[in-house]
């Protein structure tokens, strides 16, 4: 069973949009295994985003990520990192489709509110970065009526 981290970014949780960042997971039919507020530091930021180390933008990303808490979360499902990174939209919200996360709350790509894994390998390094102390199981009864 697929898992992917998908993280609300500090301006997310400004703005109040957790829970509507859940609930979009929550009715797609996504299994929440692990959930967690925590104001990151920029150490760990550097490790969560240390493929961007070469970038322009990575000590204006960094500073970002950390200005505030984030919310980190392990959903689990047919697809999910796929699934995950096409509910959250293209990375510049002005090139995201209306409907999706970024597309319907966001504008600019240094404040696009929330982060998903692009990859399987990537999303079980992220989810063991975030959650050392490792994630929850337990059957959802619904499941019968969103898998076939
Ligand atoms: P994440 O889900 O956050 O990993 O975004 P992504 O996978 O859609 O994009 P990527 O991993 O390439 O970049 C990570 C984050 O860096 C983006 O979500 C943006 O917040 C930021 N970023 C990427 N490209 C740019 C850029 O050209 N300028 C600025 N200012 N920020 C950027
Ligand atoms: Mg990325």
């Amino acid at each position: 069973n697929e898992r992917t981290y998908i993280m609300v970014k500090p301006d997310g949780v400004q703005r109040g949009l957790v829970g509507e960042i859940i609930a979009r997971f929550e009715k797609r039919g996504f299994k929440l295994i692990a959930l967690k507020l925590v104001h990151a530091t920029p150490e760990h930021l550097e490790k969560h985003y240390a493929d961007l180390a070469g970038k322009g933008f990575f000590a204006g990303l960094i500073k970002y990520m950390a200005s505030g808490p984030v919310v980190g979360m392990v959903w689990q499902g047919l697809d999910a990192v796929k699934t995950g990174r096409a509910m959250l939209g293209a990375t510049n919200p002005l090139a995201s489709a209306v409907g999706t996360i970024r597309g319907d709350y966001a504008l600019a790509v240094g404040r696009n509110i929330c982060h998903g894994s692009d990859t399987v390998e990537n999303a079980e390094k992220e989810i063991a970065l975030w959650f050392p102390e490792g994630v929850t199981q337990y059957t959802n009864v619904a499941e019968p009526w969103i898998y076939e």
